[in-house]
């Protein structure tokens, strides 16, 4: 299927002021072809027709249109169609065991580095040998197969890693899928990628192109757009394969080792990845990286790096997981693709918390399968030519208006700029001027010393910032609310009867529209069962998680799997207020604690500290918290844990393992890690060499007891 692109660029920059009442039904029917197009192509066929920006500013006309001509807006009208409508169809399923993602490596270094961390996180001397396996990382997606007695009984997608989509029909007519398997665990999760080879993708696409019907931008989206079909006939038709190069929960060990695990895969029937080596050492593995990097053009199917995992089982179930990613391995990436393309203009987007982000607005370019017309910009130093730390970058030439510029997307990542052509650069371009009030709502924008990015000071009365850290508190890792995302909050911060302007009043939109003489019902397309499903769909979040919550307060430096970490330290929303009241910037008993968290710095704690007391903030997130329960923080699979809800401290020197990993097993079991004594502790693990702490622990009457003493009580002598 295509897109009339050409009316999309001309209504793109149509302004709504300029339509007049006889043109408006005209556009409004190309608007709602236009969009029902892009919407379906986006989310039943994995294959975006238009960039999001053009699908944006067409959905803004459309509501412009219709709020100057009421009695033009279509039945069909794009403004009432709320998400993603086959996502819903199918069933959700929830893994027993989280689908994760894997950290990723670009330059040489980085592999040394992980070879080195790893190393040291177990306490492996540098001279002790250490195996990886390496194979080639699949660019596909990722699909897990449950298995109960030998019957294929389940496929699921990864989803967001907790939830996926049920596609067992679907799955079943992979060929490389065995529906039962011999002599396998009574329950056993494979887990591994869905992919199209190259010649399959081509003859599906002249296929498609024959018949008429809609052609993919690359093997990946064509294997996702084929996977995720209503009737599994279709994906039965279409070319799909299967490698196996995991696992999820398992009722008995596939083997000692990651490289067994591989071989147990494939003598049950599954197809795994024959360029799969054990390495001894980082020089190996970066040799086998390259040596696949040779062989990529002829593989057949697309690949985009090399996983390297941690061989020993055992090691790598001591290494565990940070929060989205294993520390037992890491994708190491090929280098990006890159284009030349023109540089049309530069705009500027006011974030959540308030970064003025420049965009390159780019001519349309394919950079390795995927059509390109956005990029970012960084900031203002970036486009001046100047790197973070002060250097020139491209050799300080600067980026104008009109200049030739090169291209890169490295994986998923969004698209940059690499360079620029100054021996193509228009006679008339100007260096670019970056704005010093922000755009959004005309305040002043300003740059701190040492901090690259330039500010609005608008705070909340930025409608910018406000929409945005809307949109953030809506989206999938905060309170994901169905029916309610970015396109609706815009649409909700506008409105003058029932507006929404902070996230409480999200929460007592309910009430307010039951109050409200014009009902949101009668008004901006909502019909009854909409309105019925929004407001069901804010209630089911009205009880939230403490890390969702966290995570969706959107304050700067705070990320999901902080807001996790954070919300698993602390526990409850009474004890994380309470620490943040009594913190003080840069000292205390608080700030300690608040730095003990894993992955917090100084830079968050501040940030995190600075929104709990700032007077306005603070009413606004207390005015959120009346409205919602907030789930204490899950104690993970700890029911049998003899140390879980204890605090525990270490201190003195560790034998058997080094302080990160007895700070991950202790937490994983559920305890609670401190790096200060305190009447709260339960338990002072010293090694040889403790001090003050041993003596504070005395004092206070806190058990002490030793590193074996510790591993008895949590199992693990
Ligand atoms: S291992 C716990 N091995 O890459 C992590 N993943 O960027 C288990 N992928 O979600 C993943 N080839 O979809 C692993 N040989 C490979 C892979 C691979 C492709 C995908 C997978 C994963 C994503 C992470």
């Amino acid at each position: 299927m295509s897109i009339d692109d050409a009316r999309v660029a001309e209504l793109r920059n149509l302004d709504p002021n300029d339509v007049t009442a006889d043109a408006a039904d005209a556009i409004l029917a190309d608007l709602s072809e236009l969009l029902g197009q892009a919407n379906s192509a986006y989310h039943t066929d994995d294959a975006p027709l238009i960039d999001d920006a053009s699908y944006d500013a067409l959905k803004r006309l459309n509501m412009a249109v219709e709020a100057a001509f009421p009695n033009k807006k279509r039945e069909d009208s794009p403004t009432d169609q709320v998400g993603a409508p086959v996502s819903e169809t199918f069933s959700k399923v929830t893994h027993a065991v989280r689908m994760l993602s894997l950290s990723n490596a670009f330059a040489d270094e980085e592999v040394v580095e992980f070879v080195d961390g790893v190393r040291r996180f177990l306490n492996i001397a540098a001279d002790a040998p250490l195996s990886f396996t390496a194979e080639p990382k699949i660019d596909g997606l990722s699909l897990s197969l449950r298995y109960e007695n030998g019957q294929l009984i389940q496929a699921a997608t990864r989803g967001d890693g907790a939830v996926g989509e049920n596609v067992t029909a679907n799955a079943k007519t992979i060929a490389d899928i065995p529906h039962t398997l011999n002599a396998a665990p009574d329950v056993l999760e494979v887990r591994g990628e869905v992919y199209m080879s190259e010649a399959d993708f081509l003859a599906l696409n002249k296929r498609q192109e024959e018949a008429g019907a809609k052609t993919f931008a690359n093997p990946r989206n064509a294997a996702a757009g084929s996977l995720r079909q209503l009737d599994p006939k279709i994906t039965a038709s279409r070319p799909l394969r299967f490698f196996a190069y995991a696992w999820g929960e398992l009722s008995a060990p596939l083997a000692t080792h990651q490289s067994k695990a591989i071989a147990r895969l494939q003598e049950l029937g599954f197809q795994t990845n024959d360029l799969t080596k054990v390495c001894e050492t980082p020089e190996e593995m970066i040799a086998h990286y390259t040596d696949i990097m040779l062989k990529r053009a002829d593989l057949g199917y697309d690949i985009d790096g090399v996983v390297y995992k941690v061989d020993d089982l055992a090691l790598q179930r001591r290494l565990g997981f940070r929060s989205t990613t294993p520390r037992w391995a890491i994708a190491h990436k090929f280098p990006a693709e890159l284009a030349w393309t023109r540089l049309v203009a530069i705009d500027i987007q006011v974030g959540r918390t308030g970064a003025l982000s420049p965009v390159a607005r780019l001519a349309p370019i394919t950079v390795g399968g995927v059509v390109v017309s956005n990029a970012t910009l960084h900031n203002e130093d970036y486009i001046a030519g100047v790197g973070g730390d002060g250097h020139p970058i491209r050799e300080g030439r600067d980026l104008r208006v009109g200049d030739l510029v090169q291209v890169y997307r490295a994986g998923d990542v969004i698209p940059k700029i690499k360079d620029v052509d100054l021996s193509k650069r228009p006679d008339d371009a100007a260096p670019y001027v970056f704005p010093d009030v922000c755009p959004e709502c005309g305040s002043h924008a300003i740059r701190e010393a040492g901090d690259a990015v330039r500010r609005c000071t608008g705070g909340l009365i930025c409608p910018a910032q406000a929409v945005e850290r809307l949109k953030h508190f809506v989206s999938r890792g905060a309170f994901d609310i169905d029916g309610l995302g970015a396109k609706q909050i815009e649409m909700f911060y506008q409105d003058e009867v029932l507006p929404i302007k902070e996230p409480a009043d999200i929460f007592t939109l309910q009430a307010r529209n039951a109050a409200s003489l014009a009902k949101l019902q009668n008004r901006d397309g909502f019909g009854e069962t909409s309105v019925k499903n929004l407001m069901q769909a804010i209630e089911d979040k009205r009880t939230i998680p403490l890390g969702k919550l966290l995570f969706g307060l959107g304050i700067r430096h705070v990320g999901e799997s902080a807001s996790n970490l954070l919300a698993n330290h602390y526990g409850s929303w009474q004890a994380l207020t309470a620490a943040m009241d009594k913190s003080e910037v840069g000292t205390g008993e608080a700030w300690d604690d608040l730095l003990n968290v894993d992955g917090v710095g100084a830079v968050m704690a501040t940030s995190l500290i600075e929104a709990f007391q700032n007077d306005a903030e603070r009413a606004s997130i207390d005015r959120l918290a009346a409205e919602l329960t907030v789930l204490d923080a899950e104690v993970r699979d700890t029911s049998d844990s003899p140390v879980a809800g204890k605090t525990v401290v270490f201190t003195g020197t560790l034998e058997k393992m080094t302080r990160a990993e007895a700070k991950s097993r202790a937490e994983a079991l559920g305890a609670k890690v401190s790096g200060s004594v305190s009447a709260k502790t339960d338990f002072l693990v010293a090694g040889p060499g403790a001090g003050s702490k041993a003596k504070k622990a005395a004092d206070l009457g806190v058990e002490t007891i030793d590193e074996d003493a510790w591993l008895a009580l949590i199992g693990e002598a």
